[in-house]
């Protein structure tokens, strides 16, 4: 059999009661419905199965227009009018158009000459009011039962918005030998369940019951609720992607001192990074007084290498310099201080952090933006490890294809560049090398060190297919919502 909607159901098995050709009301009174929609619904469906024959019959009929209704209601233009003249005993023109409105009065003289009043002088004339009365009554009487057959139906129609002519299709229904046959078994209504509720699943009603089959290609709305910032989100998933490979994360200060944030790597301190333009240096804490053991250490490897096999860079090591208050530049300089308290315990770490720069603000560059640093020491680490591990790392954000290229930074040695292909295009993403002696000897550390730093809003551009850096922190609301869920 078929299947049959709970509907058809409860229609066909109505009709099965009474052969006879049904009326709308009556299937609705029959079936318990007051949706006339359902009915005429479930009769197509019992048609389309062939259990029931629909007869249709289109009739024309007249209805009242929205001028009809206020007619009713308030009394015809030329009704109000009549009265009003009858009543004030042989009034002006001038008084009419001082007690209705100029859309009333006009076309209210227009239908008391066509009921045959005269306007003379600016007076009325009229030779039979009887006739006029009775033919306003007449008019009022069709208004309240408007039909096509009348006589006053033409009129009307010549009249805006008082009348309007629907074709109205009515039903009967019938059913037939086949829809007889069905056994009224098959016409018990199931219960289908559209909601699953904790009500339903701790019952044991859902064992017997039917699921409403959904419909995946139907077209939904959004739904609006709250969600993270894509950045937020991203930031999520880098720091899962690390966690998953091993990586324990370091969340550290951004206010630091020269000292960490360059001497410490190395970086010579007539390097052109540390001018004005690059570095946020501060005016509160001007100063941050660092251990002068530090210090010396620094000063003997700026100026001659220390005890390393390094020359340094020669020159002279200003202490004050190294002591001064900045906003830091890069999150090396949270790597760099995390391995002078651990120097001798081999790590995985990574930060996903806030740093600053000097840079004028466009369509690629921000005063603010985030690096994604990492640092792998043990015993045995190598550059292959180190390039092994950014590709996993973008690979796992869905970008296989990697390189690296030579590069340099006053840290590292090697110094590589990382890239990324992306629609075709190499994009640099960010620096990576092993740290110098003149980094990590100070320190007291013996294994290799494996370091990177990469830009979160450059990889953020890629993910999220972005012209302008300056979107991500515009709080464009209608952008935010069609973010895709990252
Ligand atoms: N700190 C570098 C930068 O800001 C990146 C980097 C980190 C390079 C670690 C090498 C090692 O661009």
């Amino acid at each position: 059999m078929a299947d049959l909607t709970n509907p058809e159901k409860r229609m066909l098995s109505a009709m099965q009661g009474v052969k006879k050709k049904w009326t709308l009301e009556e299937v609705l009174s029959a079936c318990n419905w007051d949706d006339q929609a359902v009915a005429v619904g479930a009769g197509h469906g019992l048609s389309n199965n062939g259990f029931v024959k629909i007869e249709e019959t289109s009739n024309t009929s007249v209805i009242l227009g929205s001028e009809g209704e206020k007619a009713v209601k308030d009394g015809l233009l030329e009704s109000r009018i009549w009265s009003w003249i009858l009543k004030n005993n042989n009034p002006t023109m001038k008084e009419l158009s001082d007690s209705f409105e100029r859309h009333e009065s006009g076309p209210g003289i227009g239908l008391l000459k066509g009921l045959g009043v005269k306007i003379e002088g600016g007076a009325f004339s009229y030779s039979d009011p009887e006739n006029i009365t009775k033919t306003i009554e007449e008019r009022t009487e069709f208004l309240n039962s408007p039909s096509l057959d009348s006589e006053y139906y033409q009129h009307f129609k010549g009249r805006k918005n008082l009348i309007e002519t629907v074709e109205v299709i009515s039903r009967r229904w019938s059913i037939t030998d086949a829809g007889m046959d069905i056994s009224s078994d098959d016409l018990a209504e199931i219960v289908t369940i559209a909601e699953i509720t904790p009500e339903l699943l701790q019952s044991d009603e859902w064992k017997n019951a039917e699921f409403r089959p959904y419909d995946v290609a139907l077209e939904a709305s959004t739904p609006r609720t709250g969600r993270s910032h894509p950045m937020q989100a991203l930031i999520e998933r880098i720091r899962q992607v690390f966690l998953e490979m091993g990586f324990s994360e370091l969340v550290d200060d951004y206010v630091q001192t020269a000292g960490w944030n360059m001497d410490a790597l190395f970086i010579p301190q007539d390097h052109p990074a540390r001018e004005m333009q690059d570095t946020f240096y501060l005016d509160n804490p001007r100063s941050i007084d660092l251990d002068p053991e530090l210090l010396s250490q620094w000063k003997a490897i700026h100026e001659h290498g220390g005890d390393t096999a390094s020359t340094g860079w020669g020159g002279t090591f200003s202490e004050e310099i190294s002591q001064k208050g900045l906003l830091r530049t890069h999150t090396t300089v949270n790597t760099i201080q995390y391995l002078a308290r651990n120097p001798k315990d081999p790590c995985r770490v990574f930060a996903i952090d806030r740093v600053f720069r000097k840079e004028s603000i466009d369509r690629t560059h921000l005063p603010e933006f985030h690096q994604i640093e990492g640092i792998i020491m043990e015993p045995g680490a190598n550059l292959g490890m180190l390039v092994t591990t950014l590709k996993t790392f973008y690979e796992k954000m869905g970008y296989p294809e990697v390189r690296v290229r030579p590069a340099y930074f006053p840290y590292t040695e090697p110094s590589l560049e990382v890239e990324v292909k992306w629609r075709g295009k190499w994009l640099e993403l960010g620096g990576a090398g092993i740290f110098r002696p003149e980094v990590t000897e100070p320190l007291g550390i013996e294994d290799p060190v494996c370091a990177w730093g990469m830009g979160l809003e450059r990889l953020a551009m890629l993910v999220l297919e972005l012209d302008d850096i300056r979107q991500l922190y515009i709080s464009d609301l209608e952008w935010l919502r069609n973010q895709p869920i990252l």
